[in-house]
């Protein structure tokens, strides 16, 4: 079984074509991406309508790429799967329209994936995959979440965030130090050069009940920090900048590991997924690998070029649900918002 799989939620155009071999393991044939950071970057942030036109331009290239790569003619593509949310909605109408337009053409179902599935699945591309049931740290630009994962389609969200994703608050931080977009991966780097202990910054909800995660008190305490630690002039010393940085991610890893615990702890899981774009930060990785394996569990990760948005994941996670797939009309389906929640399980789970 053979699916290509589509990604155009955001800012990254994603290709890849995935199989099932006959042994039953999943194997990624081909991947390419491009990636619109720089047009973006002038801005500040993503502007949705080039972003729609980006993936406009670069998609059917990307796909006849992959499609070379991956030696898969297209009558041996069994099922197009895309991004159907959540996402910018131009975004994410560009890859539904070419797929959908793929799928009738060749004859093949059209699959709608939730983009955070395609997320929490990503580890299942990797050579020592995680087995189900098992906890998911999604940390993304757009998402703080702490997921039980029971099987495909059975998905539980145990916490959310209250305001900004932990990307974002990255992303927000590293504006304040005067980083450039995307600021996420520059302050994790400058971090390295920083005390963690000079700035105390809060540990947000760390001894609060429940699951759910909330950024905006320690963004407000890192906004103050640096007005305060500015020189006569206005200039932030490079020194106090990396001190900054560093206590802010050491606060933001703090947070991220005492909730994930808890929520293992509350759950009776032993296995963790961390997936998202900032599941790539190492101080997070380092943590939560030592914390989990004092507790007897294990820690998975995809490789970090699957963690950003791709398009193995969207492909891997048609492959998961191809038996509840059918061809015919397919439907242009885009969700901006989408719950995770609401998906079930495919036919055959
Ligand atoms: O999953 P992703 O590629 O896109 C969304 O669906 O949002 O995540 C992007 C986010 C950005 O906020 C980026 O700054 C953050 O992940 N990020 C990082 C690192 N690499 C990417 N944050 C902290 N440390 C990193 N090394
Ligand atoms: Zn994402």
């Amino acid at each position: 079984m053979r699916v290509l799989g589509i990604e155009t939620s955001c800012d990254e155009t994603g290709v890849a074509v995935c199989e099932r071999a006959p042994d039953g393991r999943i194997r990624l044939l081909a991947h390419q991406l491009f990636s619109q950071v720089d047009l973006h970057a002038a801005y500040g942030g993503v502007v949705p309508e080039l972003a729609s036109r980006d993936h406009v331009r670069r998609l059917v290239p990307l796909i006849r790429a992959t499609l070379d790569e991956s030696d898969a003619a297209p009558g041996a593509i069994d099922a197009v799967a895309y991004t159907a949310g959540p996402g910018l909605m131009g975004a994410l109408m560009v890859g539904a329209g070419v797929a959908a337009g793929l799928a009738y053409a060749w004859g093949v179902p059209a699959m709608p994936v939730h983009h955070m599935e395609g997320h929490l699945l990503a580890p299942l591309l990797e050579d020592d995959p995680p087995q189900m049931p098992f906890l998911a740290l999604l940390v993304s630009g757009g998402h703080s979440m702490l997921v039980q994962v029971d099987g495909i389609g059975r998905y539980t969200t145990l916490g959310d965030t209250l305001d900004d994703a932990a990307g974002e608050a990255f992303d927000k931080t590293a504006s304040l130090l005067g980083l450039a977009y995307p600021g996420g991966p520059r302050l994790a780097a400058l971090a390295e050069q920083g005390d963690a202990t000079r700035f105390a910054f809060p540990r947000p909800m760390i001894d609060r009940p429940g699951l759910d995660f909330s950024f905006s008190g320690l963004k407000t305490a890192v906004m103050l920090a640096v007005r305060d630690a500015r020189d006569a002039d206005g200039t932030l010393p490079a020194q106090t900048a990396a001190d900054i940085a560093a206590g802010f991610q050491a606060a933001v890893v703090d947070t991220l590991v005492a909730r994930s615990l808890k929520a293992l702890k509350q759950t009776g899981l032993v296995r963790l997924v961390v997936a998202g774009g900032v599941g790539a930060n190492r101080e997070l990785r380092a943590r939560l690998a030592a914390e989990v394996a004092k507790r007897g569990g294990a820690v998975y990760y995809p490789r970090p070029a699957f963690c950003t948005d791709n398009g193995a994941m969207i492909a891997l996670a048609g492959v998961c649900r191809i038996s509840g797939a059918s061809a015919g009309l397919p439907q242009i389906l885009a969700r901006p918002r989408w719950k995770l929640d609401e998906l079930t399980p495919p036919a055959s789970h």
